[in-house]
């Protein structure tokens, strides 16, 4: 009698028993797998964007994920309820191959978006990673299942749902943190699960301690745009998050031209009108502040250095000495008198623009384009909007020592740009009224110390810039 060891082939047929159907299909499936996981290295992501059409596609992504994502929650509802109710069982397996359909979709969608758009960086990096996990979870899933279902002894199916699912939440967390920035869903938790997730902003430079790169730029940098110029995202090839990686560039290029914010890229994407598509920070997001371009420009002017540790004509108060900003009041809701601001710049051809799509952060009033026709009879036609209009851009325009009474109307303003103009300070006084003035440009223009005076009452006003003019400090420019 001969004793017949069972194979390990006849070990594996009773845990997959494999027909030649079964063969075909675990042949396909590890071709889908090889050809998902050489995607990376087929679709480079270089960070410059690529073809509008890729762009095209690659934005349905956003739209596409929540398919998948519905369909694997589905299947582990259909298999427990199932037990009672054969039918949903049934379903499970055909919920299951749609769901890796939909996968495969927002898989290849995903990478046109990040290619198309010209993104980069570790969070996207393992956004497609987790997404390529994510297919390939499923597919096994898919091809296990039938063993399980027909009360086998496979162990696989049971095993590698769950792990499908913790997959899936990881993705989606990347993905939730490139959408809505990092720390979306913590940042309204309570304190103790909040400190648990770390968040990506970057440190501080500690290299050029006390300079005024570290204490003024780079704040304003990371505060505003290293969320999509940082190591979790590269948009536009460019990071913001070092130095040296902003002295770098971009995509297109170096983004500082040092002595020449003309020429700085940089410069020009911040100080665009906030509507047009180049401007940054994008996505809707409110500009900064005047005080905020204002040194980004002098810092660039003067040679954009990483240790120098003072700006001539820019004095900035320290925590310490500066008074308390106000928190900003919010202006009424103007849309409803959109179509007479409408019907207004088309007479006037200067511009109400938007902060940001919420009403209630204002308006912002400006004239580049027709500045030198634009003289104190203009200006009181934009009085009946006054409360709407936070920032006044008439640097460089006809407006007169006459104007500020039209502009002590206007209370709602935080910035005032009058450099370049005719004014002489006669009748600063009158701007007493607008308590939420903080910055006010007065570069050369004619105006004297002795004018000035009446500003110190204004608690609220912390940066005056005086630059070229007679009232110009020997050493700073800032009045305080
Ligand atoms: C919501 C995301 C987002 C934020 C926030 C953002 N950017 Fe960008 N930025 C982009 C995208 C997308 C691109 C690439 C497309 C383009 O060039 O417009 C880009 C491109 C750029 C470029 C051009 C780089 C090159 O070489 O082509 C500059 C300069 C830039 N951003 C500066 C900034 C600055 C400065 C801030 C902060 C004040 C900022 N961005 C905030 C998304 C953002």
């Amino acid at each position: 009698m001969k004793l017949v060891a069972p194979t390990s082939a006849g070990k594996a047929r009773r845990l997959l028993p494999i027909s030649p159907a079964t063969r075909r299909a675990g042949l396909a499936a590890l071709i889908t797998i090889m050809a998902l996981l050489s995607l990376p290295f087929i679709v480079r992501l270089d960070g410059s964007p690529h073809g509008n059409w890729q762009q095209f596609f690659g934005r349905f992504h956003p739209l596409v994920v929540h398919l998948p994502i519905g369909l694997i929650l589905l299947v582990p509802l259909l298999e427990v309820f199932g037990r009672r109710r054969p039918a949903l069982r049934e379903a499970a397996r055909f919920v299951l191959g749609l769901a890796f359909a939909a996968c495969l979709a927002a898989v290849t969608l995903g990478y046109l978006l990040a290619r198309g758009g010209g993104t980069s960086g570790a969070t996207v990096t393992l956004h497609l990673w987790g997404g390529t996990l994510l297919s390939i979870c499923v597919l096994v899933c898919l091809l296990a299942r039938p063993a399980w279902a027909a009360g086998g002894a496979s162990r696989l199916y049971p095993v590698l749902l769950p792990c499908t699912l913790l997959a899936l939440v990881w993705t989606a967390h990347q993905g939730g943190s490139l959408t809505y920035g990092n720390g979306y869903l913590t940042e309204f938790a309570p304190g103790p699960l909040r400190r648990l997730s770390t968040t990506g902003v970057a440190q501080v430079p500690t290299r050029f301690q006390d300079s005024f790169y570290s204490m003024h730029i780079f704040p304003v940098l990371n505060a505003n745009c290293v969320s999509c110029h940082g190591s979790h995202e590269v948009k536009g090839g460019l990071r913001l998050d070092s130095y040296e990686l902003l002295m770098r560039g971009g995509s297109d290029g170096a983004v500082i031209v040092p002595g020449q914010p003309d020429r700085s890229m940089l410069f020009a994407r911040i100080t665009l009108p906030t509507d047009d598509k180049h401007f940054m920070p994008s996505g809707g997001r409110p500009k900064l502040k005047p005080n905020e371009v204002t040194w980004i420009k002098a810092w660039i002017q003067q040679g954009a250095s990483p240790s120098a540790v003072s700006l001539t004509g820019v004095s900035v108060a320290s925590d310490s000495e500066r008074p308390k900003e106000l928190p900003l009041k919010p202006v009424g809701d103007y849309s409803a008198m959109m179509p007479e601001i409408r019907q207004m710049e088309q007479s006037q051809s200067a511009k109400l623009v938007p902060i940001s799509s919420n009403p209630s952060d204002g308006l912002v009033l400006t004239t580049v384009d027709v500045a030198a026709k634009f003289g104190d009879a203009q200006l009181a036609q934009f009085q009946k909007f006054a409360p709407y209009i936070v920032e006044a851009e008439l640097g460089r325009t006809a407006v007169t020592n006459a104007s500020f009474d039209t502009l002590s109307k206007f209370t709602s303003l935080r910035a005032l740009h009058l450099e370049g103009t005719a004014v002489t300070g006669d009748g600063l006084a009158k701007l007493a009224p607008l308590s939420q003035l903080t910055y006010l440009n007065l570069s050369g223009t004619n105006v004297t110390s002795a004018a000035l005076a009446p500003l110190k009452a204004m608690k609220n006003l912390h940066h005056v810039y005086l630059f070229n003019t007679p009232a110009q400090p020997a050493s700073a420019s800032d009045a305080r």
